[in-house]
C-alpha cells in the first residue's frame, strides 16, 4: 500500500474512533463556524430563559451556537443558507470522509492570496457537486477575511482573503457537530414554513438577521442583507401565534424602538451584549440587545404600521 493511501486510512479511523456514539448530556460543544451574529456568549442565558420541551426549534440556525450549547432530545435545525445545511447534512451521514478531506485543504500552501482566489473560484463556478462545495465552504470560512459569510447578487461568493498566519482546522468542533447531529434533522428553509410546522411540547428559539441600531442606519442594505422590515414584522407575529398555540418562543435582537413596539405585550430582558464580528474587524464594542419571551397568555398591543415608523 502507497503511503500516501495508509496515513489517508489512518486518519478516517481516528476520525471515525474519536466520533461518539451519542453526545453527552451537560457536554458544551462550539460551533466549527465562524459566524457573523453566532450565540456561543449567550447560550447560558438562553439556556435559563428557555422553558423545557421534548424538541428544539431553530428557524434562524447559522453556526449551530445554540443546538450545539444546548441537549434538547430532539431538534429541528433549519436555515435559508443552503450552503450551511449542505454541510450539517454531510456531517450527519458521511462525517469520517467529510472531515478527513476538509483537513486536506488547511495546509500552509494553501493560505496565500493565489490559492486563496483560485478554491474561491472553483467555489463559485458551481460546476462541483454538494460533497466538494461544502468542503470548499468550511475552507474558504476559516481562510476570508473575518469568517464572512457574503454572496453577490450573483450568488457569488466574494469576501476576501483574510490572511490570517496560521488558519485553524474545527477537527474537533467538526467531530462533536457529528455526533450532535444524530439528534437533529435539517431543512432548507424560510423561517415562516418552519415556525407554523412547531406542535405543542415544541419551544422555538429564533435569531433573526437583526433589525438595524437606528433608523437612520442604513435600511437599503439591511434590507439588502435579505430580511426586510416585512420579514421582522411576519416574525413577530409568528412568535405571538406560535405562544398562543401553546409552543413558547424565545427570540433575540436589538434592543431598538422598532423592536419594542413590534414585541410590545411580550416578556422583553435587557442584555449588554459585546460584539464578536463587525464590518470593520477593529470595531469591537457593545451594543443593546434584547431576549424576548413568548408565553401562552400574551396579549399583544394593537399594531399600527410599523413602516412609517422607519420611514421617519
Ligand atoms: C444571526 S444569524 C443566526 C446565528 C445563530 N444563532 C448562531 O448562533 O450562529 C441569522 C441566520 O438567519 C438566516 N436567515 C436569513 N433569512 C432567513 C429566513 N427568511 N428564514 C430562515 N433563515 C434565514 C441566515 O442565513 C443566518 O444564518
Amino acid at each position: 500500500m502507497l503511503y500516501f493511501e495508509r496515513k489517508h486510512l489512518d486518519e478516517r479511523k481516528e476520525i471515525i474512533k474519536s466520533i461518539p456514539s451519542s453526545s453527552k448530556s451537560g457536554v458544551w460543544m462550539k460551533p466549527f463556524l465562524k459566524w457573523a451574529g453566532g450565540k456561543s456568549r449567550l447560550v447560558p442565558k438562553i439556556s435559563h430563559m428557555l422553558p423545557k420541551a421534548d424538541r428544539l426549534v431553530e428557524p434562524f440556525a447559522g453556526s449551530c451556537a445554540v443546538f450545539l450549547g444546548l441537549n434538547y432530545p430532539k431538534n429541528l435545525i433549519s436555515d435559508t443558507n443552503q450552503d450551511l445545511i449542505s454541510i450539517y447534512q454531510w456531517l450527519q451521514t458521511d462525517a469520517e470522509a467529510f472531515i478527513q478531506q476538509c483537513g486536506a485543504l488547511f495546509l500552509p500552501e494553501n493560505n496565500t492570496l493565489e490559492r486563496y482566489i483560485e478554491l474561491r473560484s472553483e467555489f463559485n463556478n458551481g460546476k462541483m457537486g454538494s460533497l466538494r462545495r461544502s468542503i470548499l465552504f468550511i475552507y474558504l470560512n476559516r481562510h476570508c477575511f473575518n469568517g464572512l459569510c457574503r454572496y453577490n447578487k450573483k450568488g457569488k461568493f466574494n469576501v476576501p482573503y483574510g490572511k490570517m498566519r496560521a488558519p485553524y482546522f474545527p477537527k474537533r468542533e467538526l467531530i462533536g457537530f457529528a455526533s450532535k447531529a444524530k439528534m437533529a434533522e435539517f431543512r432548507h428553509d424560510d423561517f415562516r414554513n418552519v415556525m407554523k410546522s412547531a406542535v405543542p411540547g415544541d419551544v422555538i428559539y429564533v435569531d433573526p438577521p437583526y433589525a438595524p441600531l437606528s433608523a437612520t442606519a442604513s435600511f437599503d442594505n439591511y434590507a439588502a442583507g435579505g430580511f426586510s422590515p416585512k420579514d421582522q414584522e411576519d416574525l413577530a407575529h409568528l412568535c405571538f401565534e406560535s405562544a398562543a398555540r401553546g409552543v413558547p418562543v424565545l427570540l433575540s435582537n436589538h434592543d431598538t424602538l422598532f423592536t419594542r413596539r413590534l414585541y410590545d405585550g411580550s416578556r422583553i430582558t435587557e442584555l449588554e451584549v459585546t460584539r464578536s464580528i463587525s464590518a470593520t474587524g477593529h470595531k469591537r464594542g457593545t451594543a443593546s440587545e434584547i431576549l424576548v419571551l413568548f408565553k401562552k397568555g400574551l396579549r399583544r398591543s394593537p399594531q399600527l404600521s410599523l413602516f412609517p415608523f422607519f420611514a421617519a
